[in-house]
């Protein structure tokens, strides 16, 4: 049963709320943090919340999860398309990790559409907004 879940944001999203706003909403990282607690809250489970715009930093803190938290929710940005490394990270703990997004990776730009860590994460959840972060704590506690 999962019981402490781990959300990581990756590089810019610390921008959230000012960063393209047509592309990534409005809502603050703060505010969208708040709202991650509150629905792992409601379902029973303990959240931390991690954000670095730096690769290995994300890679140490998915090796430091696998033993202290029960799942992972992924937003590794840009490296989402290309960090083999972050795929070799999720690939050697054996915590589901899923895969968020807040844009439609498919309706954006080609080098967008191809994600490196889609087929070593259990699910991916991506395009709408802040609701893939909801979405993806609904399946951890479901899991
Ligand atoms: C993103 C999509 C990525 O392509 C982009 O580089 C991001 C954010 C998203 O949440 O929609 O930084 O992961």
């Amino acid at each position: 049963m999962i019981k402490k879940i781990l959300v990581i944001h990756g590089p810019n999203l610390n921008l959230l709320g000012e960063r393209e706003p047509g592309v990534y909403g409005n809502m603050t990282i703060d505010t969208l943090n708040d709202n991650i607690i509150e629905r792992a809250k409601e379902q029973g489970m303990q959240c931390e919340i991690f954000q670095s715009n730096h690769e290995g930093a994300i890679i140490d803190k998915l090796h430091a999860a696998r033993t202290s938290f029960d799942g992972v929710i992924l937003n590794a940005g840009a490296y989402t398309h290309y960090s083999y490394a972050i795929r070799d990270a999720i690939a050697a703990i054996k915590i589901p990790v899923i895969e968020v997004h807040i844009s439609n990776v498919f309706a954006r730009d080609a080098f967008r559409a191809n994600s490196v860590i889609s087929e070593v994460c259990r699910g991916t959840i991506c395009g709408f907004g802040a609701i893939s972060y909801y979405l993806a704590v609904q399946a951890l506690a479901e899991l």
